[in-house]
């Protein structure tokens, strides 16, 4: 999907057009990744366009933030009216959100802590991320020979640009070989996640899914399937998942904001279930999407509207778009 080039980018307060969204060659970040970002989407629902779990979303960039020791000259609540700014002044009905804190150009070295901790906010417009029909039809996948980070390396929990270095590695070997994505275990060799969104699966009308101590990125999709799950009476499992209950699950989806929520066909060419979207996966589907399209009242307060501020739960309607 190309970028949205004609609109403008926030850059520590001040709305600059696209192209001159620059930073220096010798800045920190460029050299040692020193950078705690976020991605989110807004929609665009039945009662306007809105953010999707904004405030999530932006505390875990604070988490990061302060993970990594950068203090952010912006507070999360500037940061918050900064992003809807953004989205109002592109004239986005729906777009992808990238918020980013990042160290700016004073030194080069190791210790990043002279240079200075810069923000910008870009928004761009986006589309299914893993191709046409992959929210039906489902996606092929492989284990990665690549692990996700081990504890007390890179922490995981932080959303930093550092970690996707091993994103990369394990998207690019999946793509090489044919598939979409690649399935990372962690290093004691459970499964962790993929490149850039969690994973779920089902056995026997259970949903499981790694704990956060199994080296993955803590996901507010991950965590908005979960709450979704457990209000449709389904069973909920954060625990330790050897590799092989991928093969044997009834059905395995990821979850992510890129990804939404994508079932899983296959694994290793091993077709999953019946080889296509399960009826669980198929039920969490409608129930994200009724959220997101604003079919459905927005009981959890996950939307925060880019014209009105939030918009009173129940002035949701009840009606839900067939998907
Ligand atoms: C490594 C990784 N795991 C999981 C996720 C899913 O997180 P979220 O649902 O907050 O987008 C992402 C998304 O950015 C990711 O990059």
């Amino acid at each position: 999907m190309p970028f949205f080039e004609h609109g403008k980018v926030w850059m520590n307060g001040t709305l600059v057009p696209w192209a001159d969204a620059r930073i220096h060659i010798a800045s920190h970040v460029i050299h040692y990744g020193s950078a705690v970002f976020e991605g989110m989407r807004c929609y665009d629902t039945k009662r306007g366009s809105a953010c999707f779990r904004l405030d999530a979303h932006m505390r875990r960039l604070y988490d990061s933030a302060r993970i990594y020791r950068m203090e952010s000259p912006f507070d999360r609540g500037a940061l918050e009216a900064a992003v809807l700014d953004t989205i109002r002044i592109n004239g986005h009905k729906a777009c992808y959100i990238r918020p980013i804190i990042y160290r700016g150009y004073e030194a080069l070295g190791v210790n990043p802590l002279s240079c200075p901790v810069d923000v910008a906010i870009l928004t761009w417009e986006w589309g299914t991320y893993l191709g046409e029909g992959a929210i039906e039809n489902g996606v092929d996948v492989r284990v990665s020979s690549w692990a996700r980070t081990a504890p007390n390396t890179f922490p995981a929990l932080a959303k930093t640009a550092a970690n996707y270095a091993n994103s990369a590695l394990i998207k690019m070997e999946a793509v090489a070989d044919g598939y979409a994505e690649g399935v990372a275990l962690d290093t004691l060799g459970y499964v962790s996640e993929g490149s850039g969104q969690n994973i779920f699966l089902v056995r026997d009308g259970i949903l499981y899914t790694p704990p956060i101590t199994a080296s993955i990125l803590p996901g507010i999709t991950r965590d908005s399937v979960m709450t979704l799950a457990r209000g449709l009476g389904c069973e909920v499992r954060e625990q330790m998942i050897p590799r092989e209950m991928l093969y044997i699950a009834d059905e395995v989806f990821f979850a992510g904001t890129a990804v939404e929520v994508t079932p899983v066909r296959s694994i290793d060419k091993l077709p999953i279930g019946n080889g296509r979207r399960g009826p669980v996966t198929e039920k969490i589907q409608r129930a994200f999407f009724e959220v997101i399209d604003g079919d459905a009242p927005d009981t959890h307060r996950w939307l925060t509207f880019v014209h009105q501020g939030r918009a009173a739960a129940a002035t949701a309607p009840a009606a839900a778009k067939a998907r």
